[in-house]
């Protein structure tokens, strides 16, 4: 396929090369330098929080968040079944087991009610995911796990920048982890980031992302720890990305209002479902996304190879649920999850998309869409 559009792609066009020559010419490469305490205190000013943490990855600080709220073998942590595989992975990791639960088939969130339905007596905490940047029902979900004692970490891998409330997303839990792939609102490359709100544990966070050494005491590991470090070569470029964060929200939002706008006519037909909108939930609209109404998962991979084929235009697929990975299998039954799966697609969605093109773009669904009715 000759690609025209891809559905995602890292925009740095702001300081990144000059905070990473910098860095370069600092001699600073490695996972010490100015650019990580930067980055870092950049994060918490989004997440108006006093202190977070970067990893090499949103996958390992996952990992390292569930180590820090002290998952074990033997807990049961409630996850949404219709997510990204590391948000179940992070769990399996520290010898726990995911469990899973629907999502809503309007916000594609877990909600308070599904997950308290996924309740089990060995439930220690929830995973909370707001996907492809929606925020999820997280001041229910939070109420929901103060009641039962259960601590909840949310998941904003895709979510930076979202709002409930006026309150950024990640900021409601007991720790939030950030993914910064290539593919995410703002890149490092690979990256990550975690907070963790009670300052012990944040600390033990911190002493597992270094191996486990005592911060006084070199070579002394009274722990078994991780190398799950940033490189300052990436904080400076995630740096440079983070200064230009409000610009790459609102050129999200600028092409989410034209997508809705040039989809309405189709969702009117009842051919697509567009994202839900509610004033007091902010949408990042990480990556666009809309849902086909029917035709199972043949018509969506027709639709997906004829937009490619013919016109040049990348799309992904929703996430498999994770009941139905091998690993996960289990006759759990979630309507919604497995009909979001099957029909939910993303469209491309990256800064720098103009107006005409999303146009273009939009055309080109209609007329495949139609074709394949
Ligand atoms: C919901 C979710 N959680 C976790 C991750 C893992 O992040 P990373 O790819 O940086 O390890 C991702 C993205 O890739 C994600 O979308």
């Amino acid at each position: 396929m000759n690609v025209r559009f891809q559905v995602s792609k890292p925009v740095l066009c702001g300081n990144e090369k000059r905070y990473v020559n910098d860095a370069m010419d600092a001699g600073w490469i490695s996972s010490n330098g100015a650019y990580l305490q930067k980055f870092e205190k950049a994060i918490a000013d989004v997440l108006h929080v006093d202190e977070c943490l970067v990893a090499s990855s949103g996958t390992t600080a996952l990992h390292l968040a569930c180590l820090a709220l002290g998952l074990k073998p033997g807990d049961e942590v409630v996850v949404p079944s219709l997510t990204y595989v590391a948000s179940a992975n992070a769990i399996t990791y520290c010898g726990a087991t995911p469990v899973f639960a629907d999502c809503d088939p309007h916000t594609w969130n877990a909600t308070a009610a599904l997950i308290e339905q996924a309740w089990t007596p060995r439930t220690v905490g929830v995973i909370g995911v707001h996907l492809y940047g929606m925020p999820a029902d997280i001041e229910a979900i939070a109420d929901l796990c103060r009641r039962r004692g259960a601590w909840l970490l949310e998941d904003c891998a895709e979510s930076l920048g979202a709002s409930v409330n006026g309150k950024p997303t990640g900021s409601f839990g007991d720790a939030a982890t950030f993914s910064f792939y290539g593919n995410k609102t703002i890149s490092t490359g690979e990256g990550g980031a975690l907070y963790v709100r009670d300052l012990e544990r944040r600390r033990h966070a911190k002493m597992l992302r270094g191996q486990g050494m005592d911060f006084n005491r070199r070579y002394w590991h009274p722990i078994v720890g991780y190398n799950y470090r940033m490189t300052n070569i990436a904080a400076a470029i995630g740096l440079g990305q983070i200064e230009m964060l409000d610009f790459h929200l609102s050129e999200r939002r600028r092409i989410a209002n034209r997508y809705l706008q040039q989809l309405f006519p189709l969702a009117a037909e009842g051919l697509v479902q567009l994202p839900v909108q509610a004033n007091d939930y902010v949408n990042t609209f990480w990556l666009f996304s809309i849902v086909l109404t029917g035709g199972g998962e043949a018509r969506r991979g027709k639709v997906m190879r004829e937009l490619a084929d013919d016109f040049g235009i990348e799309t992904r697929p929703f996430f498999v649920p994770m009941h139905r990975l091998p690993m996960y299998l289990s006759n759990h039954i979630f309507p919604s999850a497995e009909f979001l799966a099957a029909h939910g697609m993303n469209l491309p969605t990256y800064s720098g998309l103009v107006d005409r093109e999303v146009d273009e773009i939009c055309d080109a669904f209609a007329s495949v869409l139609r074709k394949n009715l």
